[in-house]
């Protein structure tokens, strides 16, 4: 890409060089602006030539300019849970690390907490909601069949310009519309896209099951992609699914074959087994795929699901911990959500600096995985 800059903006050069020289030509009777001339288109065309022949394309690059999250006010912690399951706090506690959860309101969906954390990311860009291009929102609980999630946050924000869908890749599907987005900013298509993950896993847990109501969280995480032609912004990705896996966890739904209720199902060690392995693959294919090194990154921002998978995962990459974000204690598993709350967190607590290395990382239902190394930073100046 950086090759390809460079030749446009010789050919460029070459191109006024050639004009001054045409200009001269009408001006003084001389033969050397003639030869100079000769010279000059000669490489520009045969820099147009390669230019066409590598399928020429600008380098745009999708940035994250703005982060947004919103959590419900509703605290569900392990003590509460002691008394309504037979579970217990030193349980959850010491098996994954999670404290306690948030529960959204009777009156809160996926979609209305999308939009509180999509106008905390607008905030942030300085971006007014009709200057949107799209809307995607990642999430396996929405409130509706159709339309989709991103339709009512598309309304309710106001972005009147914006397209709008829903991408589902259960605890990946934040990536994946991640990885989406970027396609559309890379292809010159758009320039400002909203992604958010909004989850409400309280609608479909069974409370009576210990096994899984324990583990999950409502919330929504939002950022601001923003295209421009330089680093910072999005490096390298890697999305995945090994469908053959699809009953290690699922919640089966009103337009299947099942009668019902549609709570989540889930084979708890093998998913933490799959999990581990896939968090060190893919975190390393995107590494690897950016052109760096595992040493130069700066921080690596996990789907949040079980600090033992996290703590698991980072001693098989030789990272420090500290290298890891982990909120998980807070919130639980927020699913699609809990990549952007936590890349929301990491920014307000100034663990992002402009030029850092990040990648993200997710696994879950399908089973899905999906990673992405960035640059960090808006690409503004600082003023
Ligand atoms: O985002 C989607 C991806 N999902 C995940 O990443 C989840 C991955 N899996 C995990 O995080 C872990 O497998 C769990 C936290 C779900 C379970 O931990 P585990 O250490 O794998 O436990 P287990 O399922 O092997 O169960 C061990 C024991 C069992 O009892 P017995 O059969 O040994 O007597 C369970 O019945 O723990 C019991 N158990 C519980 N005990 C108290 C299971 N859930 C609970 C509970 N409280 N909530």
């Amino acid at each position: 890409m950086l090759t390809l800059k460079l030749l446009y903006h010789l050919t460029l050069i070459l191109v006024k060089r050639l004009f001054i020289d045409l200009l001269s030509i009408s001006c003084t009777p001389d033969l050397l602006p003639l030869s100079r001339l000769t010279l000059r288109s000669y490489f520009v065309i045969l820099f147009l030539y390669k230019l066409s022949k590598k399928g020429f394309t600008l380098a745009r690059y999708a940035r994250v300019i703005g982060w947004g999250k919103y959590l419900p006010a509703k605290v569900l912690t392990n003590q509460e849970l002691e008394r309504s399951v037979n579970t217990s706090d030193a349980w959850i506690l010491s098996r994954t690390g999670i404290r306690e959860r948030r529960i959204a309101a009777d009156n809160e969906t996926a979609s209305s907490m999308a939009v509180r954390a999509s106008r905390g990311a607008l905030e942030v860009a300085g971006l007014k909601p009709d200057s949107l291009d799209l809307v995607i929102t990642a999430t396996c609980t929405p409130e509706h069949i159709f339309p989709a999630c991103a339709s009512s946050v598309q309304h309710s924000l106001g972005a009147k310009q914006a397209a709008a869908f829903d991408v589902n890749a259960a605890c990946s599907g934040f990536i994946y519309a991640l990885a989406t987005a970027c396609q559309f900013i890379g292809s010159g298509a758009y320039n400002n896209i909203l992604v958010v993950g909004s989850e409400v896993y309280s609608r479909i847990l069974d409370w009576k099951d210990r096994s899984t109501c324990v583990l999950f969280g409502d919330g929504a995480g939002a950022v601001v992609m923003q295209a421009g032609d330089s680093p910072p912004g999005m490096l390298s990705f890697a999305l995945g699914n090994d469908g053959s896996r699809a009953n290690s966890i699922f919640t089966p739904g009103p337009c299947g074959l099942s009668s019902g209720p549609y709570y989540i199902t889930m084979n708890g060690p093998e998913v933490f087994k799959f999990a581990v392995n896939v968090l060190c693959l893919a975190t390393r294919q995107v590494v690897k795929a950016a052109g760096l090194d595992l040493s130069d990154i700066e921080l690596i921002i996990p789907h949040q699901a079980n600090t033992r998978i996290l703590k698991s995962a980072a001693r098989a990459l030789e990272l420090p911990p500290e290298k890891v974000f982990i909120n998980v204690d807070r919130y639980g598993n927020t699913s699609a959500a809990s990549i952007p709350i936590a890349l929301c967190e990491a920014a307000e607590q100034g663990r992002l600096k402009d030029g850092d290395h990040i990648v993200l990382v997710g696994f879950g239902g399908g089973l899905s995985w999906a990673a992405m190394a960035l640059e960090w930073g808006s690409g503004r100046r600082k003023k």
